[in-house]
């Protein structure tokens, strides 16, 4: 078996080629952290003393690091682990735009293709899923993750881990997937990245955890731990995190690797006198392996010398990494991954771009759409396609794309434009403007832009965010459209001409004014190589948007932190207006300009009958609610159909609603269905305040919505 392998090679291993397992340093590419001492890595790949590299990219150079293991003693092969987030070459929606889908099925497949593409180039360990609740915008990481809900996010990281690993690990078109950060990163005070977090116990496992478990249960491998602080203790020292919870509670077999620098970091943090306490702390808290401390390469010897650290701890850390390398099949053949025959055949082929292109299509949310101005006719005569986004290639990539070496991404990214272009036929024309810049007050190409519109049928503004305004380190105090884009969004509207705004971003912007008077708005995030394809698709109604939003759209920054499922407080305005002693904004309403789950489609929806199986339940059956939806518009489309409970009364307070579960329906235009769910204890329970997970009696409202704020049918039952 695995296991007597592992112990058997276990045996022949020095403390130091022990310590080398537990040691990964970051190759020449793209470093998000300081790299605080620069050994000589290929020295020591050779003594043994590397148990893992990240960011070496391509079969070619993973081939020749681990040429490099292959020379040391024991012939360990080294593990190749990079930040394959949402796709490898064929790149896919950022992940916060393919959980606007809420399509489990799309969001596997494309987490299936990213595996299938890095496990052919070399790569055996995906950094990714990130599964942190992100319930505040200004945080730019929210762009990595599921949005803000618990539910939805689980659901969520169960399928990326189901599609990073496929079926088993070992197979050649998997990789391990890593569950990161554990824990509560999402949740840094004021939405700036690295930053403390403190929360309640019950916060904790009710809100930030079911993901990271939800994540296990799919057969994560690894999980990383995160920079901040849980509750003053750092999580990458935190023994209650990943000793108690993790590997404890949950029984995690896996390994749990470093952020990056996160072990030295404990020093900043004021938590560890030096690097040496830090490798303490971090080793006996459950870190496995060290991501570009040096803290373990240069500690964990002489801890282990001076009774700190058992020899038994580290042989545990180290169990848990090479079971993993057996499992992935390396010591078979340490190259299985590294097959340039295989990259060629796999690596942006037709069958993934088309992946991408359907993935990318149901990432697309429409926030507006009056007076019926989507889809465009394909007979329109004139198009003006105006903004600083139209003519872009990289920024599709948005943040967290793989940097490939020598990648031409004219060639191989469909910018909006490109897109237009292969939609549109001979007797449209097309007509260009700049306008603006992404940032800055440069007005000077308005009037340009201005004339370019006024030759037009319809006038497609694209504007939004840079691609590298969100993502790790890319907080943001304001969340505004930057520069002068809504100027320009003002100045295309006043000719007249109907216009269409695609904003483009990796997180909830705001964006009021083109909001409340422009009739179309399209958030297109940042969707990946198929970007230009997937928009055009959308706009002239080849694909019927189905997105809905994964996370609330403030109306203001001073709303956030803002989600959907807030508790009830003892003073609820009574409407959107009021004012007076009342858990209220005297300068502004609570609700969002956008609510979780809201996004429309070309048809309309019909939402009735609404029946329960029971109205009164013992905690051990379970009701079945149904209802009828109808597509009473002209085209087939697609409706997320969105189950949320109340809890009227508990023992601890409850959230104003919850999302419960969820169904993507396809309607053809006419048709109807029965649409199901059922209600078990699970969906009723909830952590008391003594930390048990427990379904409490009561009344409890069944809600059925179109959006967290736009509830068709309700009605209740009472547990007993
Ligand atoms: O995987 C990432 C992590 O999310 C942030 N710090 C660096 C790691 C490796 O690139």
């Amino acid at each position: 078996t695995i296991d007597q392998k592992v112990n058997v090679l276990l045996k022949k291993m020095t403390i130091e080629e022990k310590i080398g397992q537990l040691n990964q340093y970051t190759g020449d590419n793209s470093a998000t952290g300081p790299i605080t001492i620069n050994p000589n890595k290929q020295a020591e790949i050779k003594a043994g003393l590397v148990g893992s590299m990240l960011n070496i990219i391509g079969t070619k150079y993973t081939r020749q690091y681990q040429e490099l293991a292959m020379q040391s003693r024991l012939k360990i092969p080294l593990l190749f682990g990079q930040d394959v987030i949402h796709g490898y070459k064929t790149t896919f929606p950022i992940p916060l735009a393919e959980a606007a889908s809420w399509d489990l099925a799309a969001i596997e497949l494309a987490a299936r293709v990213a595996a299938s593409e890095a496990a052919a180039s070399g790569i055996q360990w995906t950094f990714a899923p990130m599964v942190d609740i992100g319930r505040d915008p200004r945080w730019g990481r929210v762009m990595e993750g599921a949005g803000e809900d618990t539910y939805l996010g689980s659901k969520i990281a169960y399928a990326r881990v189901k599609g990073f690993q496929g079926n088993k690990l070992g197979d050649l078109n998997s990789v391990m997937a890593c569950v990161k950060h554990f824990a509560a990163y999402g949740a840094a005070t004021g939405g700036r990245d690295y930053n403390s977090v403190d929360m309640s116990e019950r916060m904790l496992f009710e809100t930030y955890l079911p993901p990271f478990k939800a994540a296990l249960d799919a057969g994560a491998a690894t999980f990383m731990n995160s920079f901040n602080d849980v509750n003053g203790i750092p999580a990458t020292g935190n023994a209650h995190l990943q000793r108690d919870i993790l590997k404890g509670k949950w029984n995690f077999q896996g390994f749990v690797v470093s952020d990056w620098g996160s072990i030295g970091e404990m020093v900043a943090h004021g938590y560890s006198k030096d690097l040496k306490a830090a490798a303490l702390s971090a080793i006996t808290a459950g870190s496995d392996m060290d991501m570009e401390s040096n803290a373990y390469r240069y500690n964990l010897a002489e801890l282990v010398k001076e009774g700190k650290v058992s020899v038994d701890l580290i042989d545990d850390a180290v169990k848990r990494i090479l079971r993993k390398k057996f499992e992935l099949g390396l010591f078979e053949d340490p190259y299985r991954y590294s097959d340039e025959k295989r990259a060629e055949k796999v690596l942006n082929n037709p069958e993934n771009r088309k992946a991408a292109r359907e993935v990318a299509e149901k990432s697309i949310v429409l926030l507006k759409n009056d007076n019926e101005t989507l889809p465009l006719s394909k007979n329109l005569k004139t198009i003006a396609f105006i903004g600083p986004m139209v003519k872009e290639y990289k920024a599709n990539m948005g943040f967290w794309s793989v940097e490939l070496p020598d990648l031409d991404y004219e060639k191989w990214v469909v910018s909006q434009w490109d897109g237009l272009q292969n939609k549109v036929g001979k007797n449209t024309k097309l007509l260009y403007a700049k306008g603006c810049e992404v940032e800055g007050d440069n007005k000077e190409g308005f009037a340009e832009a201005v004339a370019t519109a006024k030759q037009a049928d319809v006038v497609i503004l694209s504007i939004g965010e840079k691609r590298d305004m969100s993502g790790e380190a890319k907080s943001r105090s304001d969340l505004h459209i930057p520069g002068v884009q809504e100027d320009l969004v003002k100045a295309i509207q006043a000719t007249g001409k109907p216009v269409i705004v695609l904003v483009n971003a990796g997180r909830p912007l705001i964006f009021n004014w083109t909001a409340d008077n422009v009739p179309a708005i399209v958030y297109t995030w940042w969707l990946g190589t198929e970007a230009g394809n997937a928009i055009a698709d959308v706009l002239f109604g080849d694909y019927n948007p189905s997105g809905k939003l994964p996370m609330t759209f403030p109306r203001e920054v001073g709303q956030i932190p803002i989600y959907y499922n807030h508790f009830s407080t003892g003073r609820p305005p009574a409407d959107e207006n009021s004012k007076g002693y009342v858990s209220s904004y005297i300068d502004l309403k609570n609700s969002p300009k956008f609510p979780f789950g809201y996004g429309l489609s070309y048809t309309k929806f019909n939402y009735s009958d609404l029946k329960l199986s029971s109205t009164k339940i013992k905690s051990n059956e379970t009701i079945k609610v149904s209802f009828q939806l109808s597509n009473t518009g002209k085209m087939a489309g697609e409706e997320v159909v969105q189950l949320y409970l109340k809890d009227k009364f508990g023992s601890v307070v409850r959230p104003v609603l919850e999302l419960k579960d969820f169904q993507k329906v396809k309607l053809n235009a006419g048709e109807s269905k029965t649409i199901e769910f059922t209600i078990d204890k699970e969906k009723l329970s909830f952590y008391n305040d003594k930390l048990e997970w427990i379904a409490e009696p009561g009344d409890f409202e069944v809600m059925i919505g179109a959006s967290s704020a736009d509830i068709k049918l309700k009605s209740g039952f009472e547990l007993n």
